[in-house]
């Protein structure tokens, strides 16, 4: 626990009042820490186990949390037995927060199960969109939150259209908008399971940029290894010559080669770029783990 506490406070210096993971055990570069990770979303922390019991304490990760000035500490128990459960451990946690990247605003919600409402892995995705929307008509597939975006639109995109099934994520979405002074006169949010509004996409289209971000295994929505390559199979539609595609995929089973495989079957029109990197708060022992971001372009 010595060697968490130690990252802990060296990333908190790093974090600078911003989101940032301050602990990933799940990367595995530390040894017997792989069900313990810490996110900071100023000014509370939230102490996630990967275990269904707490598998040693954590008083004095809470301790130095504490010191370095955070004003609140939660503890999520995430074992696979059990959905996961948010207990405050110390000081004051509000319901609501919102929390700052790059200057951007996202509203997020420390004691909600599972999902806060930000994905603190994608900050060098929602960078590089930020950088590269200037001009373009973004479609943003499994939005949630939409805040790719509001990292779009802060980078000078011509319009958004946000597409996840999940109104209440929508419904977030707008905030982060506002939360930024952004007028969402070019943005569209449609509530829609995408596979099955193929042609209300098409109709919207064509789109400059794509970034698709589903989940991974969501039974009953979409699951990867089958539902993928249904969503690529209809990017040629979808996109402008020379457009781009942000494909991305966190599921640590499957590698970057997963995904590279899915568009040379699905969508042989779009050639390979790069892949991004991972953010820096998020150290893989094995980088085929971590969330891979692949960028594609059509016609290259
Ligand atoms: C991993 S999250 C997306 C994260 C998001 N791109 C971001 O940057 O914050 C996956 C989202 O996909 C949505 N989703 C799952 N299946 C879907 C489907 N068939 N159609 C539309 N949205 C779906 C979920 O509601 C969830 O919000």
């Amino acid at each position: 626990m010595q060697r968490a506490v130690q990252r802990v406070v060296e990333q908190l210096g790093l974090a600078a009042g911003q989101v940032r993971r301050l602990f990933h055990g799940r990367g595995g570069c530390v040894p017997g820490l792989e069900w313990l990770v810490v996110d900071y979303l100023p000014p509370v922390a939230v102490i996630r186990a990967y275990s269904e019991t707490l598998p040693e304490p954590v008083d004095v990760l809470v301790e130095a949390l504490l010191a370095e000035g955070v004003e609140g500490v939660v503890l999520q128990l995430r074992g696979r037995g059990r959905g996961a459960q948010s207990e405050v451990l110390a000081g004051e946690v509000p319901d609501q927060l919102v929390v700052e990247e790059a200057g951007l605003k996202y509203q997020v919600k420390p004691l909600q199960n599972q999902n806060s409402g930000l994905f603190l892995d994608m900050r060098p995705g929602r960078e590089w969109v930020r950088e590269h929307a200037r001009g373009k008509r973004v479609l943003n597939l499994f939005s949630y939150s939409c805040s790719f975006s509001v990292a779009a639109m802060a980078g000078g995109a011509e319009s958004v259209l946000n597409i996840d099934m999940s109104s209440g994520a929508l419904a977030t979405g707008r905030t982060n908008h506002q939360l930024n002074g952004i007028p969402t006169t070019l943005v569209a949010f449609m509530a829609v399971d995408l596979l099955r509004s193929w042609g209300r996409v098409r109709k919207r289209g064509p789109f400059d940029l794509v970034v698709i971000d589903p989940p991974s295994f969501q039974p009953g929505s979409f699951v990867a290894e089958k539902d993928y390559r249904k969503v690529l199979r209809r990017l040629n539609e979808f996109v402008a010559p020379g457009g781009q595609v942000l494909a991305c995929h966190n599921d640590p089973a499957h590698n970057e080669q997963f995904l590279r495989q899915l568009m040379e079957q699905e969508a042989p029109e779009f050639g390979f770029c790069q892949r991004l990197a991972q953010a820096d708060d998020f150290p893989e022992r094995d980088p085929e783990m971590g969330l891979k971001v692949l960028l594609y372009k059509k016609g290259v």
